[in-house]
C-alpha cells in the first residue's frame, strides 16, 4: 500500500480554542478512508488544513509525497485534492449546468467563470456526463437554488469530479440526506474508488460509514484517537468512551 495523503501531528488553535492538537492520519492509495468523531472533535477544521483553507500552527500535510502544508486551496486543488463542503457552496440562482460549467471555468479564476458568456462544446458534453453520472442530468435546466439537500451534495460531487482529482475528501456527503439518495452517493463513491479514485470522507452516519470504507480514523477532541478497519472501530472501548463519556452528546443528522 502506498499513502497518497499524509497528515503528520498537525495542530491549530483560534484563539484559546485547540481544534487541533498533533493530529495524524494517512490516506492511502485507492483506499476509501472514514473520518469519524463527536461534534466540533476537529474534522472539518482538518479538511481545511488539508485544502489550504486553513494554515496549521503546526505539523506538515503531505500528497503524493510532497509537502503542501503551506499551499492555498487552489494549489491544492490543481494538485489532485478534490473535496466537497459540509455546507454546500453552490450558486442557487445559476442553473445545474451553469454551477458545472463554472467548475469547468474554475482554472480562470470564479469571476471569468461566471461572466465568460460560452462554454466549449467539449466543456458542455463533460459537464452533462459528470452531472448524468450522479443522477441528476435531468435537472440540468433547472435552478440550482431548487434542487433538494441530497440533490445539491450530488452536484457538488459532480462539480468536485470535474477536476478529475485523484483523492476526493467528502465533508458529510450523507447528512440531512434521504435513504435513497444516500444509497446512490455510496453507490457512486464505490463505483469511483473501482476505477481508482480515493476518499476520505467525514459522516456522522454509521451504517454508511461502516459499509463504505477499508479504514475508520477517529478523532476526539482535535487529536486522531484510534484508526483501524470498521469491524476494530466499531468494538474499540475507546470510541464508545470517545462518543458517550465526557458529556458529549453524539447527534446524528436528521433525514429528509
Ligand atoms: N474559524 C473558526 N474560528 C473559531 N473556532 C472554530 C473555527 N472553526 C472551527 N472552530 C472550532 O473548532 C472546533 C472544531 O470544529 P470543527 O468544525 O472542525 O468540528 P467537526 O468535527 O467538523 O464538527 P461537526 O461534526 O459538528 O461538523 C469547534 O470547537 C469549533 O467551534
Ligand atoms: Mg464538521
Amino acid at each position: 500500500m502506498t499513502t497518497l495523503l499524509s497528515v503528520d501531528r498537525v495542530s491549530k488553535a483560534f484563539g484559546g480554542l485547540q481544534a487541533l492538537d498533533e493530529c495524524s492520519l494517512s490516506v492511502e492509495k485507492g483506499s476509501i478512508t472514514g473520518l469519524i468523531g463527536p461534534n466540533g472533535s476537529g474534522k472539518t477544521t482538518l479538511f481545511n488544513v488539508i485544502t489550504g483553507y486553513e494554515k496549521p500552527d503546526s505539523g506538515s500535510v503531505s500528497f503524493e509525497g510532497a509537502e503542501i502544508t503551506r499551499a492555498g486551496p487552489s494549489k491544492v486543488f490543481a494538485l489532485g485534492v478534490g473535496r466537497t463542503f459540509q455546507i454546500t457552496r453552490i450558486f442557487a440562482r445559476l442553473t445545474v449546468l451553469e454551477n458545472m460549467l463554472v467548475a469547468t471555468q474554475r482554472d480562470e479564476g470564479w469571476l471569468r467563470g461566471l461572466t465568460r458568456s460560452k462554454s466549449s462544446k467539449s466543456e458542455l458534453v463533460s459537464a452533462m456526463e459528470w452531472l448524468d453520472f450522479v443522477g441528476i442530468g435531468r435537472l440540468a435546466s433547472q435552478p440550482a437554488g431548487s434542487l433538494s439537500f441530497g440533490q445539491r451534495k450530488l452536484l457538488e460531487l459532480a462539480y468536485v469530479l470535474v477536476a478529475d482529482p485523484d483523492v476526493i475528501l467528502l465533508d458529510e456527503p450523507a447528512g440531512g440526506v434521504n435513504l435513497t439518495l444516500i444509497n446512490e452517493i455510496a453507490d457512486k463513491i464505490q463505483s469511483l474508488n473501482k476505477s481508482g479514485k480515493s476518499f476520505l470522507i467525514v459522516e456522522h452516519n454509521m451504517e454508511f460509514v461502516m459499509n463504505l470504507c477499508d479504514r475508520v480514523t477517529v478523532m476526539h477532541q482535535g487529536t486522531d484517537l484510534v484508526s483501524g478497519t470498521p469491524s476494530e472501530i466499531r468494538n474499540d472501548p475507546l470510541v464508545l468512551d470517545a462518543y458517550l463519556g465526557g458529556g458529549d452528546v453524539y447527534e446524528t443528522e436528521e433525514s429528509s
